[in-house]
């Protein structure tokens, strides 16, 4: 009676101080907002790399108060409003939607009966920005840095029926030097609102008490391990157990006593390598002697550099892919830096896979876990940002020293992240000081992944720091970027910005600003295909290796995004976005049936050398001339012997393959044997080195391609011929695959006269001329007038960006080539540009629609071919969003046959 009565008393306390939660309403709703349960909140567990099975969520409704402090806990006291956890203060969903630098959060629970006798964790998945936790008014810690999770062992505090829980915190944001990224207590232009508090999951759960705390998985594939770090509290004198597995089967396992550092080497044979085109993922379950118990999952992949093509470039699992990607800042209308519902989280993510994006650089914020999680699952490379610090004047000394403490916490709490292949410590010099020694210092918390040291501003003309990354930021761009140097290879670490405001989802109307504003979808489709498909010319011409675009979604007043900040619009061609992305990334040579590629060799010191027929027999060499070129070329097939590996044609003796015979690489004319077929099959395998790939023989098991003084073989390692010896065996058998050496599929006679016929049914009487510059196609033939013969005549030259394609000067205009300036074709004098050379430099390949006539590729322009339409002459890719794109006719369109001269 006494009891119900003090129940009584209290609630009527409460119901005259305390208010109850109230969603405020967000400037923008996206399709989540009304999703998220006022109980239970992003009820997923958090921490998807270290599961147990046994948990409780303390998300949800807490009471609030703003403090002028947090030292004194208000402890047993009702607070006067509510907030909903874990959203942090400035969001609507919050309930608060205000800034506060100090203040309380309180609440009670109880533990589950199931879990006496166990030690109980209270987990934070991150609060910004320093946390101090009280259980039933005892002081249980104080964690300082926003973006990362923390644990308390409350096991002792707790008092065996309703529990107190308060958290005091302190967010100053920019009043003070901590790292914070993009927040702002007055955010504007590209500086955005706050995110203070409690903006992860809270939850409990249940542990014995030598626990696991933490799992690193370090892949490494080339050994077949999986190099597991396991920490541990309170586990000495205990055994750990790992076991890989996949759909339930054991793959490997290992087990080893507790020491002081716990590193377990689980064999992982003839792995299947994670990537973005594969994102396979092993599960995994670790277990202590103790009966704690906790699964996780990793990635078998590797991450290194390489020459390719001459240029250093970055490589997964040994094959350079270009890393395309975006800004993603992580913002939400509704939650600030909380993602309304998983479903929302995993959206953004998504939707940039959709797009054919393979990357996506995190820019100034550190996500939950669960967002690696998807960053994984989906396979997207990620770029990790370190969040910056304010930008304005020096760091202090204490600023510093907590800058590179928050440093080694964000990577030490991500290193076993399958999905990050690159830390970035600093962006466009924010906060930035000591540079070189912050690369330095990054490399040594992680070496197995590359430092970016300064995204932005890294090249030239400062401290070049001693980072792995040459990173530009070129607005609209993507311009001129700096090639590689031989330590560091290139990216675009921030182009694009092409901005669309859409009425009804602007954050502010009217305020939106960007880059480049564009009128409507029409025109940034436009503008995106532009802008992107030119990046072709970079990888190819200046080495670029990766390209960040700005950005995914808009941010406040940002409206670059290609969705709006809401998630409601997407703005452009979702098609023409994806198609152009495609194109870009499949510029980059690799193992697909009917394209053409170079062998590279990987081993130092001989990098300028390819897989070459001379005589017919296989050696390394160096290309120069047209003929190197050519022998250094080979079209890729679908294995003679097995469709699961491969067979390489010779580039220009068609018909001929490499093939093994007595242990010697050679090109013969297949014979259509099944013995030819099996000596000409290779099956790929995981390189002998970081840098590469290697090929085993199909019908030799053991025996991999090699090369030995400048010759070619099947090796063994350790085997009787000399060839077989074990010096320098895993960097001998190592390649690169690269671009071909010899771009053009098809041939044109260099220095003749040539006339290009339109072969499009009905207009096969016109050719390309030119007429006051412009390229247009008119009937032309052996009666024309002399000037319509002769502007309808050109010297096919070996290509001035490349001499494996071609570039066409005027027959009557010397010195003036035909070229594309803003996609459309015309001839202008060389000037001896770097932009000329590529804008009038084309790959002839069999024409699309005739395979004996010729598709004219741009050399810089990704997916576009010379076309006519309307009797003008475009660059042109099929569906575009240009009205030369048109799908219709295109493949006729694009199909030229190079006829005798008019003149
Ligand atoms: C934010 O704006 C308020 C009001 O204009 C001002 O008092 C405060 O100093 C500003 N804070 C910062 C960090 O700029
Ligand atoms: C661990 O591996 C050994 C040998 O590889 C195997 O015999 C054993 O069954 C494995 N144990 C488990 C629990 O999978
Ligand atoms: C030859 O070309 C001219 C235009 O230069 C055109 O007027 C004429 O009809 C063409 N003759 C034939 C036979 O096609």
């Amino acid at each position: 009676m006494v009891f119900k009565y003090l129940t009584v008393v209290v609630a009527a306390l409460s119901m005259a101080v305390h208010a109850a939660y109230i969603q405020k309403t967000p400037p923008l709703t996206t399709p989540w907002t009304s999703q998220v349960s006022l109980t239970n909140p992003l009820p997923e567990y958090p921490r998807p790399q270290l599961v147990r099975s046994d948990w409780q969520s303390l998300n949800g409704q807490w009471q609030f108060a703003a403090s002028s402090q947090i030292t004194s806990p208000p402890t047993g006291q009702t607070l006067g409003e509510t907030i909903l956890v874990p959203f942090p203060l400035e969001s609507a969903i919050s309930g608060i939607m205000r800034h506060e630098t100090n203040s309380f959060y309180r609440r009670t629970f109880t533990i589950p009966a199931a879990w006496s006798g166990r030690r109980v964790q209270l987990n934070f998945g991150a609060v910004t920005w320093r946390a101090t936790v009280w259980i039933n008014g005892q002081n249980v810690g104080t964690h300082s840095g926003g973006y990362e999770a923390f644990s308390f062992d409350i096991t002792s505090q707790l008092n065996g029926g309703t529990n107190e829980i308060i958290v005091g915190v302190y967010s100053p944001v920019d009043a003070a030097g901590i790292p914070l990224g993009k927040q702002r207590l007055n955010g504007t232009s590209i500086f955005y609102t706050a995110a203070s508090g409690i903006w992860q999951t809270v939850w409990l759960e249940p542990t014995q008490a030598a626990r696991i705390t933490q799992l690193d998985t370090t892949p490494d594939i080339h050994a077949g391990v999986l190099s597991l770090a396991v920490k541990t509290s309170g586990a000495s004198g205990q055994t750990v157990t790992a076991i890989v597995s996949t759909g339930g089967t054991t793959v490997g396992n290992a087990t080893a006593p507790v020491g002081t550092t716990t590193v377990l080497r689980i064999p992982v044979p003839n792995a299947r390598l994670w990537s973005p085109d594969d994102p396979f993922l092993y599960d995994l379950r670790v277990t202590l002697t103790s009966g704690d118990v906790v699964t996780g999952y990793f990635g078998m992949r590797s991450v290194g550099t390489a020459i390719v093509n001459g240029w250093l470039r970055p490589v997964l699992n040994g094959r350079f892919i270009f890393q395309m990607g975006t800004l993603d800042q992580g913002y939400w209308p509704d939650g600030i830096y909380t993602a309304p519902t998983d479903a929302a989280l995993s959206f953004d993510l998504e939707r940039q896979k959709a797009l054919g994006f393979n990357t996506v650089r995190k820019h100034i914020k550190v996500e939950p876990a669960r967002w690696f999680y998807h960053a994984d699952r989906l396979g997207l490379l990620v770029f990790q940002d370190m969040p910056a610090m304010r930008t304005d004047g020096t760091p202090s000394a204490s600023d510093r020293t907590n800058f590179e403490d928050e440093l080694r916490r964000m990577i030490d709490q991500l290193r076993g992240i399958t999905s990050i292949v690159q830390w970035i410590p600093f962006n466009e010099g924010w906060g930035e000081y000591d540079e070189a020694r912050i690369a330095d210092l990054t490399k040594s918390f992680d070496s197995t992944r590359p430092i970016n040291g300064n995204s932005g501003s890294n090249c030239c003309g400062r401290d070049p720091g001693n980072g792995d990354i040459v990173d530009d930021h070129i607005y609209v761009g993507p311009g001129s970027t700096h090639t590689p140097t031989a330590t560091r290879f290139a990216q675009l670490g921030e182009f694009g910005g092409l901005g669309l405001r859409v009425a009804g989802h602007e954050w502010q109307p009217g305020a939106g600003f960007s880059y480049e504003i564009v009128a409507d979808a029409a025109a940034l489709n436009k503008r995106y295909v532009e802008v992107s498909s030119t990046l072709q010319g970079l990888i190819w011409g200046r080495g670029l290796s990766g390209s960040i675009y700005t950005e995914p979604t808009d941010v406040e007043n940002e409206v670059n995004g290609y969705y709006t900040y809401d998630r409601q619009v997407f703005k452009g061609n979702f098609d023409q976005f994806k198609a152009i992305h495609q194109a870009v990334i499949g510029s980059v040579a690799w193992l697909r049936a009917g394209e053409s590629i170079s062998l590279g060799v990987t081993t130092s010191g001989f990098t300028d050398r390819y897989v070459r027929h001379v005589d017919g027999l296989g050696v390394t060499s160096p290309v120069s001339d047209a003929l190197s070129r050519k022998d250094t070329t080979w079209r890729v097939r679908a294995g003679l012997a097995s469709s699961s590996c491969w067979s390489f044609e010779s580039r220009n003796y068609p018909g001929s393959y490499l093939r093994h015979f007595n242990n010697r690489i050679q090109r013969d004319a297949s014979d259509g044997s099944a013995l030819f077929n099996a000596d000409a099959t290779f099956c790929l395998r995981t390189g002998g080195t970081k840098s590469g790939v290697s090929f085993e023989s199909y019908n030799q098991a053991g025996k991999f391609l090699r090369h030995y003084n400048g010759n070619v073989y099947v090796a063994s390692n350790g085997g009787s011929n000399a060839w077989d010896t074990t010096t320098s065996w895993a960097a001998d058998t190592t390649w690169q695959v690269a671009s071909p050496s010899w771009r053009s599929g098809a041939d044109i006679t260099t220095d003749a006269r040539v006339s290009l016929q339109v072969t499009t049914a009905g207009l096969t009487d016109r050719y390309i001329r030119h007429q006051n510059a412009l390229a247009i196609t008119s009937v032309a033939n052996a009666s024309s007038d002399a000037t319509t013969r002769s502007d309808a005549t050109f010297i096919a030259r070996a290509g001035l960006a490349d001499p494996s394609c071609y570039s066409f000067e005027a027959s009557n205009f010397a010195g003036q080539f035909l070229r594309h300036a803003n996609f459309r074709l015309q001839i202008a004098p060389n000037d001896n540009s770097e932009v000329f050379s590529r804008d009038a430099t084309f790959c002839a390949q069999p024409g699309l629609n005739d395979a004996s006539a010729v598709t004219l590729r741009s050399y810089n322009i990704a997916g576009h071919a010379i076309r006519h339409i309307n009797a003008e002459v475009w660059l042109a890719i099929s569906g575009g969003p240009k009205t030369q794109d048109a799908a219709a006719s295109y493949a006729a369109d694009v199909t030229w046959r190079v006829a005798a001269p008019l003149a």
